[in-house]
């Protein structure tokens, strides 16, 4: 009886790391292809602006309490099953918001929802949405987006119930949503 035990245990453990190594971000790296890349030219920011409105970004990212969807500080409260969720500062602010990123850093955060660190993001943030967009597309948002004024201020940590609060869970969401990477998928049809 004691070793069934120790096998069940045992075998729990190897499934719990085995599911982390499959949703680890370096994973997914090595089973897919790579996307294409932006091209150094200089960013089209009338496109950036569209793109902007288009994904409805300060609908989510903007300061609450004030009207300006531009002003990108985060904070809202999105309520959801899952705990509550708040939403980032995605202002170009160096040190609380994005302004610190390089452009790949962003495109893979909108693409591949992974985080300037490497870490999944939720997709309480439709990164899902995004997975198609050209590196160039989100290269012009990236520039529009640091046209906007910085806001200083980290927004606070989310609050999740357990088990949706570890890590792992999210990547979940990206193991089931993302398809962007079939070759199919990629192009933008002209
Ligand atoms: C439905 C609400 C919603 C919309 C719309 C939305 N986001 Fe987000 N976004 C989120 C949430 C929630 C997170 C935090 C996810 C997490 O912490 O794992 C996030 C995270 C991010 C991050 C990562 C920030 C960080 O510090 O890691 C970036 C970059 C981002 N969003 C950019 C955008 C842009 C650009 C748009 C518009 C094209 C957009 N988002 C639209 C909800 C939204």
């Amino acid at each position: 009886m004691r070793r069934l035990l120790a096998l069940a245990g045992l075998l729990c453990v190897l499934g719990f790391a085995g599911y982390l190594v499959l949703t680890a971000p370096f994973t997914w790296d090595e089973l897919h292809p790579s996307r294409d890349v932006a091209d150094a030219g200089p960013p089209d920011l009338a496109n950036g602006h569209s793109l902007f409105y288009a994904g409805s970004c300060g609908t989510c990212h903007a300061s609450p309490a004030q009207k300006d969807e531009t002003h990108l500080g985060g904070g809202l409260a999105l309520t959801s099953g899952f705990g509550t969720f708040y939403m980032p500062n995605i202002s170009p602010d160096q040190a609380d918001g994005i302004g610190g990123w390089t452009t790949a850093q962003f495109i893979r955060a909108m693409r591949e929802g992974v985080s300037e660190h490497g870490d999944n993001e939720y997709p309480a943030f439709p990164y899902t949405s995004m997975q198609r967009m050209t590196a160039n597309d989100l290269r012009d948002l990236f520039a529009f987006i640091k046209t906007l004024p910085a806001v200083a201020g980290k927004a606070r940590g989310h609050d999740l119930k357990f088990p949706s609060r570890c890590g792992g869970a999210s990547a979940s969401g990206s193991s089931s949503f993302s398809t962007a990477n079939r070759s199919s998928l990629i192009h933008r049809k002209a």
